[in-house]
Formats: structure tokens, C-alpha cells, sequence
């Protein structure tokens, strides 16, 4: 964790508080979210320069509101309100908030009264579109508020204390639907707050290094489970910039893996970048306990309780190993300040999951403060290979569950082969970077075909290409009919076993992105 924070978000739940730090950092200036319940001493020792409250989905005069500590609106600093925040402000100030006779939800105008300050940028009459969220109305602001925008159904649709440079928006500047919400965030951010815009992936590679030096200490070795997915290459190159030699990265072959993966990360880490690589070549105990497993819940505890055994067996043979990287992002930190409770356990890394509690090793998480875009900068600027910076997700149980069915070498060649055509061709085609993942499924379902003079009676490939921005919901890539025909002839020509190739039509929901 940082020591100072230059602007700190109290988040009230709103499902945008996410997307207000994003926002922030965009600007390149660093921000941090904070549950409302965070006492105000604990949020002056991080020195914050300015403070977001945030929307929510409370009303501020219901009993169960979040609490707020109206001291926060008395500390001089420069003062965001969003939705809910400036509601706060209000309600917290001597003015009134009261239901709104409708819910407004959706586009809005709203007319510039004065152009000061967070709408510096903008000029007295002009109408800029915002977007409305709300179901309360602010029916008068406390004294030394003045409305500096309005809307038809809200006079108090923009709100300025200009003195002790204190702000409020009944709209979401930081959503998509508010155009110019992004000139009204920098306003904030550069002229009323005074920030500057520097927080810089080479800046955060500076300073992640110094944290991650002074949790490990002078000895002691550090071990990472690489996966040669974006995460765990980047954790690993930045703790391999603070300490070198004592990382110890741990590769495990499940003979799970794509076309070439393990020769790609041997390269890359072994190779390029001068790091320890323990390849423990697992693949053959990993298909002996396959053998004859159809149920796909069955093949993903199998396949997650081998990793742990062969990782720990592996890890044991370091000597002095204490401290343990993982992989841990921003997004899955936020998850546990939540004004609504930490959720039970944060997420742990998928690929290693189970492993920390078990082996009593200390965690190192030099990602935890990064969304998923910011930890591809900072591996570009750390020199990272694009591939490995775009690759797209690959689920740690790898081809065991894109091989329904058994799983047995034989398959799973013929898997890898079609998956390789399926990772070219997306490739050439410029698509790869506007899906979210792309490959190929092999079907335990046999179909007669004829090839040249003879019958055959093989095996069915599915395509499955889908569209996402978390991999929580996804819609299938309408993938042009052209590329579908190359894939198609080239599969069933190249791959031999494989007579038919079918593409998958189905969203996420009612059916996962993964086919077990
Ligand atoms: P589903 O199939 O649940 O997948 O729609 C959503 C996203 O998660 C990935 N996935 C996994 N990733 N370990 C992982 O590291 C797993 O066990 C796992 N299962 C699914 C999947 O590839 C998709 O991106």
C-alpha cells in the first residue's frame, strides 16, 4: 500500500466506484477506493490531497444509511461529490434532500450557470449531455452552495462551494453517457485540486521495487508460480527487478498446456530475462490421474489438487523459500472494502489457489494496487513481449476442459492442433485484441463424413469466440463467414481425427464462455 495517496474515493457502494478510479488514473494521477466505514484518522495518515465521495444506492436519510463522519467535508481539502456524495453533502450541511416525484435514470441535459471551476472548461449557457442515476433530489443546498448547472427536472444538478473548492454532481461525470465528463474530472483533479499528473508505469516500477525490497528483507528466497499468463509474468519480472536471483519461479507442465507454451516460457523467463525457472514436467501424472474422468468438476479437482501436491513437492526443494508472489489484482482487493462488508475471502489467484494457507509462506503481491489494463503498461514498460502482454485468459485447468471426454494424449494432440489454426487465423485476421478469447473445444461426439473416395467416422471440432469486458457476461463474436470458412478448411484438412467443425452461437449467460 502506498504511504500517501494524492486522491482517496470513500466509496458508498455505487456500482461506478470502480470506474471512478479508473477514471482518476487515466489522468495519470494515483488514487485509492476507501470504504465509508474507514475512520477519518485513518484516512488523514494517508495524506490525501483531495477526496471523491462516491454515488451509492442508499438514501441519505434512511435508517441504514452507510455512515459518513461529516469531519471529512471540514479538513480544507478539495472535495468531489458524485450521486450520493453530493447528497451527503447536503443532507450532512443543513440543506434538503427529498424523493424525487420520479426515478431519473438516463440521458440528461444540463445547462452551464457557471463556468467555475469543475466546469471551468466549459461556457456560461452552454448544455452539456450527463447521465442520471438517482432516485433522491437535492431540494436546497447548505449555505455558501451555489448551483453552477441545472437540468429540467434538477436545479441543484451541479453545486459549488467555490471558497473551500467543494464540488458536487447529481450526474456520473466518469460514466461512458457523460461525454464530457472526463474535462470536468480533469478540472478537478489540475485546477481545483493543484495534482499533477505523475504517476507513470515507470514511476510505479520504481516504487514497487523499493516495496517489495523492504517486505523481503536481505534474505530469504521468494517463490512464484509462473503460469506464462500476464499476471504471473509481470509479478515476476518486478520481483525479479527487486531481488533477482532469490526468485525461484516455479513452472508446472500439466501436459495440459497449448501448442509450444512451455518452450515460450522457458524462453522468456529462462532465455531473455535471466530468471530461475524450476520446469517441473508433471504431464504424465497429471494424465495417469485423468484416466478415465469424464465429469468436468471431477477433472478440475484432480487437476487443482496435482498442482498443489507437485508445486509444494517442488517448493520444498528451495532452500529458505518464505515468501510466496501472487498474482492479486486491484479489482479483487476493492471486493473487500466494500461499505457492504468484506467478502468472505478475497479472490485468491486461480493457478494457486490453496497453496499460501497450506505451506505457511508469506504473500507478496506487487499487482495489488493495478487494474488489469495498468499491469499491461507496466509489463510493457519492463520490455514484456506484447504477446504475452495480449495473450488471452487460459483457464489453469487448461485443455483438460476444452477435451470433453476423457483425456488422453491422442486427443489432446488433435485439441492442440486445431487450437494452433484457431490462434493463427485469429491472429491474422487483426481480430485477437477485440475479443476476449478465442479457441478450439474438441466434442466426444463422432459424425460420418467422406474424404477423397473413403468414409470417415471421426471427431468434431467446436469454435467458441466470444466478446467480454470481464469474462462475467459475453456474447459470441459474430467472427466474419470468410474467416469461419478458413478455419473450418483448414482444420478438417490439417488436423487428422477431425471430420466436422461447428461454431458455438451460445452467450454467457445461459451458458459459460469454457464447455466444462
Ligand atoms: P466461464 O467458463 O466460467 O469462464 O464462463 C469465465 C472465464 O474464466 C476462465 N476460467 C478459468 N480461469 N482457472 C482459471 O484461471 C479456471 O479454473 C477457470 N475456469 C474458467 C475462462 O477461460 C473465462 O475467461
Amino acid at each position: 500500500m502506498a504511504a500517501s495517496v494524492p486522491v482517496l474515493i470513500v466509496d458508498f457502494g455505487s456500482q461506478y466506484t470502480q470506474l471512478i478510479a479508473r477514471r482518476i488514473r487515466e489522468n495519470r494521477v494515483y488514487c485509492e477506493i476507501v470504504s465509508c466505514t474507514t475512520p477519518t484518522e485513518q484516512i488523514l495518515a494517508r495524506q490525501p490531497r483531495a477526496i471523491v465521495l462516491s454515488g451509492g444506492p442508499s438514501s441519505v436519510y434512511a435508517e441504514d444509511a452507510p455512515p459518513f463522519d461529516p469531519a471529512l467535508l471540514e479538513l480544507g481539502l478539495p472535495t468531489l461529490g458524485i450521486c450520493y456524495g453530493v447528497q451527503l453533502m447536503a443532507h450532512r450541511g443543513g440543506g434538503r434532500v427529498a424523493r424525487a416525484a420520479r426515478r431519473e435514470y438516463g440521458p440528461a441535459e444540463v445547462k452551464v450557470e457557471r463556468p467555475v471551476g469543475v466546469f471551468a472548461p466549459f461556457a456560461a449557457g452552454e448544455s452539456l449531455q450527463v447521465w442520471m442515476s438517482h432516485g433522491d433530489r437535492i431540494e436546497a443546498m447548505p449555505e455558501g452552495f451555489v448551483p453552477i448547472g441545472s437540468s429540467a427536472n434538477t436545479p441543484f444538478c451541479a453545486v459549488a462551494c467555490v471558497e473551500r473548492k467543494i464540488y458536487g454532481f447529481q450526474f456520473h461525470p466518469e460514466v461512458y453517457h457523460t461525454p464530457r465528463g472526463h474535462e470536468m474530472l480533469r478540472a478537478f483533479l489540475f485546477d481545483v485540486a493543484g495534482l499533477t499528473p505523475d504517476w507513470t508505469p515507470g514511476q510505479f516500477v520504481d516504487q514497487a521495487m523499493a516495496s517489495i525490497q523492504q517486505r523481503v528483507g536481505a534474505t530469504g528466497t521468494v517463490i512464484c508460480g509462473l503460469s506464462g499468463g500476464v499476471d504471473s509474468s509481470v509479478a515476476a519480472a518486478l520481483v525479479h527487478r527487486a531481488i533477482g536471483s532469490r526468485l525461484h519461479c516455479i513452472f508446472v507442465d500439466n501436459g495440459l498446456l497449448r501448442h509450444n507454451e512451455a518452450d515460450e516460457v522457458l524462453r522468456l523467463f529462462r532465455g531473455r530475462m535471466d530468471i530461475t525457472v524450476h520446469h517441473v514436467n508433471a504431464a504424465a501424472r497429471f494424465l495417469d490421474e485423468l484416466k478415465g474422468i469424464v465429469d468436468p468438476e471431477q477433472k478440475r479437482k484432480i487437476i487443482g489438487r496435482v498442482f498443489i501436491e507437485v508445486f509444494e513437492a517442488e517448493a520444498r526443494r528451495i532452500d529458505n523459500a518464505r515468501y510466496l508472489v501472487q498474482g492479486t489484482l486491484y479489482p479483487d482487493v476493492i471486493e473487500s472494502v466494500s461499505f457492504k462488508g468484506p467478502s468472505a475471502v478475497i479472490k485468491s489467484h486461480h493457478n494457486v489457489g490453496g497453496l499460501p494457507e497450506k505451506m505457511h509462506l508469506a504473500l507478496v503481491e506487487p499487482l495489488r494496487e493495478l487494474f488489469k489494463d495498468e499491469v499491461r503498461e507496466v509489463g510493457a514498460q519492463m520490455g514484456l513481449p506484447h504477446d504475452i502482454l495480449w495473450r488471452h485468459p487460459f483457464p489453469g485447468p487448461g485443455l483438460a476442459i476444452r477435451c470433453l471426454g476423457e483425456v488422453t494424449e491422442p486427443r489432446l494432440d488433435v485439441l492442440r492442433k486445431a487450437d494452433t489454426i484457431v490462434q493463427e487465423e485469429i491472429r491474422t485476421s487483426g481480430l485477437q485484441s477485440s475479443l476476449w478469447q478465442a479457441f478450439a473445444v474438441l466434442l466426444p461426439v463422432r459424425s460420418v463424413g467422406v474424404m477423397g473416395d473413403e468414409r470417415t467416422y471421426d471427431e468434431c471440432v467446436a469454435i467458441r469466440a466470444v466478446q467480454s469486458s470481464d469474462g462475467m457476461t459475453a456474447d459470441w463474436a459474430r467472427l466474419p463467414h470468410d474467416l469461419l470458412a478458413t478455419l473450418s478448411t483448414r482444420i478438417i484438412n490439417e488436423v487428422k481425427g477431425v471430420n466436422r467443425v461447428v461454431y458455438d452461437i451460445s452467450s454467457k449467460p445461459p451458458a459459460t464462455i469454457e464447455w466444462e
